[in-house]
């Protein structure tokens, strides 16, 4: 065979094994989906903001500031793997609730909280954050987004006075923070729920 006849070959068996690969496509019209096929398909949750976790001197920054503490109730909104709540169960033995959309994030929750030893006291739900009661909060941790913060905050001046929030990286837009921590190049901002919500934040 000579070199010509040779390069001949390998470009028609690349071109019949392309075809293959094509022709291998199903073409036929999918069967309409049954009510069992519909439920093997898992589809994913809409996120309204990305898993990114807070890095753990953040995590600790945000539970001093907040002075966390055996009596509260902490409640993470959008917790990802937990470690929020679970921190101030392990140091404090605070009772704490994470609420996340992700089921994976609340699986990893799940795991995390038991191999820390406190799925006593804290508990994981999936759900959306908007639609999460947060009455029995003392204490509330955020690391969401701009936008979501202020969406969040007619219902946060809602709570009971005295509430406290804390936000890793950011604010609240015209709701001032009654504290602002910079650690490790981030900023964490901490609120507590006033008597009465100020005149310039009512709707
Ligand atoms: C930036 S991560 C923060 C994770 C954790 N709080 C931390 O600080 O390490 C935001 C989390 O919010 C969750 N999330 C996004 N939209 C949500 C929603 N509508 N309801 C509940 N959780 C949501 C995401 O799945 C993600 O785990």
């Amino acid at each position: 065979m000579t070199i010509k006849t040779f390069m001949i070959t390998i470009s028609l068996v690349s071109l019949a094994l392309t075809g293959c690969a094509q022709t291998s496509t199903p073409t036929a019209t999918p069967e309409p989906s049954s009510a069992p096929q519909q439920a093997q398909v898992e589809e994913s949750p809409q996120l309204d903001v990305p898993y990114v976790p807070t890095p753990t001197e953040v995590v600790d920054a945000m539970l001093k500031v907040a002075k966390v503490g055996k009596n509260d109730v902490l409640y993470d909104l959008g917790s990802g793997d937990g470690r929020i709540p679970i921190t101030a169960a392990k140091r404090f033995g605070t009772r704490g609730f994470g609420v996340d959309i992700d089921p994976q994030r609340i699986q990893e929750a799940n795991a995390n909280a038991q191999k820390e030893g406190v799925s006593d006291l804290v508990k994981f739900a999936q759900q959306d954050l908007f639609k999460t009661d947060l009455s029995k909060a003392t204490v509330i941790s955020l690391y969401l987004l701009p936008r979501i913060n202020l969406e969040l905050r007619p219902k946060l001046l809602q709570l009971k006075p005295g509430t406290r929030i804390v936000s890793h990286a950011f604010d609240m837009g015209d709701w001032k923070p009654d504290q602002v921590v910079n650690v490790g190049g981030t900023t964490v901002y901490y609120w507590v729920v006033p008597e009465e919500v100020p005149a310039n934040l009512k709707k």
